[in-house]
């Protein structure tokens, strides 16, 4: 897709992958709809980049991606304020073990709201422009870990959600894209743990030395690599420190 001129929704955009992707879309002359929980840093970050890049550039929105209504207000503002949106990134995220009922809700009902409300904006068989859908899933969407299951359940939900519209033979006439992003480790806040979000803490922190984060810059090119990829319908981009690549499930893939 043609990033600038276009429009970005973007969830879990007042902070992490979701910020500095919504930056790299600004630096390529895109607008982005900041969406978040967190309505200080929201506000701040989108001042900041209507500071760096323009008075109607950025635009932040309270939205709690679990609740449907709130997401559903948050859209519509966002489509009142720009007109169009082209891309929607479902990316807010999180680990909670613990309270894993909440962490469903934003991991797989945030993505599953987005997604539908986006769908109906975009498809052309309803007057709408067409346009790209992004889940953030994970690399533990395509694998499995002992330490954090219900986290692992929540982002293969994701993978398998975007794959199964990405097969909706339909999809030519409503002019869509599906794909999800997989990164193993990124260098944000999300990383900073608290032993009860984890079933496994120590078990964790083993496994995450013995993969290293990635910075925050990595995870924004797997990103805008998919994102401008019109081949990529219904691929799942797998991120690591040594790259990115399109993972290849013979069962999902075929
Ligand atoms: N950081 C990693 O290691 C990593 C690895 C793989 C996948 N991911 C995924 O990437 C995505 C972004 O993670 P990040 O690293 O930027 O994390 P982050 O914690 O830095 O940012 C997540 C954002 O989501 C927002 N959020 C949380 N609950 C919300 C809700 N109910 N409604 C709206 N917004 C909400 C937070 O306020 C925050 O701004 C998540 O989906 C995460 O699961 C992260």
């Amino acid at each position: 897709m043609k990033i600038e001129g276009s429009v970005a929704f973007i969830t879990g955009g007042a902070m992490g992958v979701g910020k500095n992707v919504a930056e790299a879309l600004l630096k390529e002359g895109a607008k982005v709809a900041l969406a978040d929980i967190a309505a200080e840093q929201g506000e701040a970050t989108a001042s900041d980049f209507r500071k760096a890049y323009g008075e109607d550039r950025a635009f932040f929105v309270k939205c709690d991606v679990g609740d449907e209504q709130s997401f559903k207000d948050a859209f519509a503002s966002a489509v009142s304020k720009y007109g169009n949106i082209d891309l929607m990134l479902n990316n807010a995220g999180l680990v909670n073990e613990k309270r894993w009922q909440m962490m469903c809700s934003v991991n797989i009902s945030g993505v599953v709201n987005g997604t539908q409300l986006a769908v109906e904006h975009m498809r052309k068989d309803k007057r709408g422009r067409g346009g790209v859908i992004i889940n953030t899933a994970s690399m533990v969407g395509l694998v499995t870990r002992f330490v954090f299951p219900v986290y692992v359940a929540s982002k293969h939900a994701v993978v398998g959600f975007t794959s199964s519209w990405a097969k909706n033979p339909y999809l030519g006439d409503m002019g869509l894209r599906f794909g999800t992003v997989c990164p193993t480790a990124v260098d944000t806040a999300f990383q900073k743990f608290k032993d009860e979000q984890l079933l496994y803490p120590d078990e964790f922190k083993e496994m995450l030395k013995a993969i290293s984060l990635m910075g925050v810059d990595q995870a924004v090119d797997g990103f805008m690599k998919i994102i401008k990829d019109d081949d990529s319908n219904g691929k799942n981009l797998a991120i690591t420190k040594e790259g990115s690549k399109y993972a290849h499930n013979e069962l999902v893939d075929g």
